[in-house]
């Protein structure tokens, strides 16, 4: 099992599964969220320009050749920085990618000089797994992004550079 950045020839490969984890996984937003954040906000061409630009941080898992996870986050400001979307193949769950993918998010982040990262969890069930990695609910965030009640947690990394 690989961790790594994604690569700029690795763009289709990457929509392929994106698309399909948030068709598949994400059953908590609307059809019309999923039409938006697909063909509005995550193109082939914004993600091309994102990688390019090293605008936001693609990190993928790969079991050989093939995509198994993704991670999608952003460069800190003011020392904070988010993570966007998470999300492991079904088959590939309970075996510590996401773990993995959160590290290697982490780590990178440090060097950066990130001190905080953010993120909004949109199903309870997931509250879990982010707690098992050291992050805590911050608070609880009625009608947040795309109109879902939400819970904000937080995971202080580092000493604040600031
Ligand atoms: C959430 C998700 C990314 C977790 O990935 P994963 O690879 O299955 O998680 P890991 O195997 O790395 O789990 C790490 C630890 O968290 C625990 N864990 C995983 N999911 C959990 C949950 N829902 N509740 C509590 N603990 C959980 C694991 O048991 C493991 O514990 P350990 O370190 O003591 O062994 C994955 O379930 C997923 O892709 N879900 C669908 C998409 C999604 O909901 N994304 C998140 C949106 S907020």
């Amino acid at each position: 099992m690989k961790i790594r950045k994604i690569k700029i020839r690795e763009v289709d490969l990457f929509l392929d599964f994106f698309r399909k984890s948030i068709k598949n996984q994400f059953d908590e937003y609307s059809k019309k969220s999923k039409d938006f954040l697909l063909k509005k906000e995550w193109t082939k061409e914004r993600i091309r320009n994102s990688i390019k630009g090293n605008n936001v941080i693609f990190i993928l898992s790969f079991d050989k050749e093939k995509i198994v996870g993704y991670l999608i986050g952003n460069h800190h400001f003011g020392g904070i920085a988010t993570v966007m979307w998470i999300a492991v193949d079904d088959n590939y769950q309970g075996r510590g990618i996401g773990k993995k993918l959160f590290n290697n998010f982490i780590s990178l982040s440090k060097k950066e000089g990130t001190h905080k990262i953010n993120l909004t969890v949109t199903n309870k069930r997931n509250i879990g797994f982010y707690e098992k990695l050291g992050f805590k609910v911050q608070c609880f965030s009625e009608k947040d992004y795309f109109g879902l009640d939400s819970y904000l947690m937080y995971k202080n990394i580092q000493k604040s550079k600031w």
